[in-house]
């Protein structure tokens, strides 16, 4: 059998690794099963819900809300605005980037995503977060 040329080899191989990489930034099952639960929670109780919106989880993780604890008025307060730098908590520990693409384990743990959601959320809003509301951060923060 004749051997490709060498150099047409090394494009191919660059062009599949391009062509590959945003899926495998993005993609997890486990995270897609966990946005998934949100989904059937969020549709149960809107039946006209049409799915999670990345520009609707920014303004939610960035707004100042009121409600919680009066120095954690936002998510902000802990996770950095620009959400692939590292934030940090109100005693000074820092905390890894909630993008995505900074760190790839990011929503991938269900008790982890559900005891932190549960804390944070009554911290800044006084109350849980909504499914539609937890859909919508990660699906924001999953494409950062
Ligand atoms: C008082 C500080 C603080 C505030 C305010 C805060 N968080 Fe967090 N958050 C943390 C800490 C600490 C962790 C755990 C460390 C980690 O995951 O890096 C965390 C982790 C999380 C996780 C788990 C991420 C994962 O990988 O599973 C989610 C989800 C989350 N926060 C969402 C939010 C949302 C949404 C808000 C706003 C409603 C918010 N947080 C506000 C401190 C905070």
């Amino acid at each position: 059998m004749k051997k490709a040329p060498r150099k047409l080899v090394v494009l191919m191989l660059l062009g599949s690794g391009l062509a590959l990489n945003p899926v495998r930034v993005l993609a997890d099952p486990a995270r897609d099963a966990i946005v998934a639960t949100f989904a059937t929670e969020a549709k149960k109780a809107d039946p006209s819900f049409a799915g999670f919106s990345a520009e609707r989880g920014r303004a939610f993780f960035e707004a100042k809300h009121t409600g919680g604890k009066p120095d954690t008025p936002s998510c902000t307060s802990c996770h950095s605005q620009d959400p692939s730098a590292p934030g940090e908590t109100r005693a000074g520990k820092r905390i890894e980037p909630m993008a995505v693409s900074k760190n790839a384990s990011r929503f991938t743990k269900v008790d982890e995503v559900a005891k932190w959601f549960g804390r944070n959320c009554n911290s800044v809003l006084g109350r849980e977060c909504t499914a539609i509301e937890k859909g919508d951060v990660i699906t924001y923060l999953s494409g950062k």
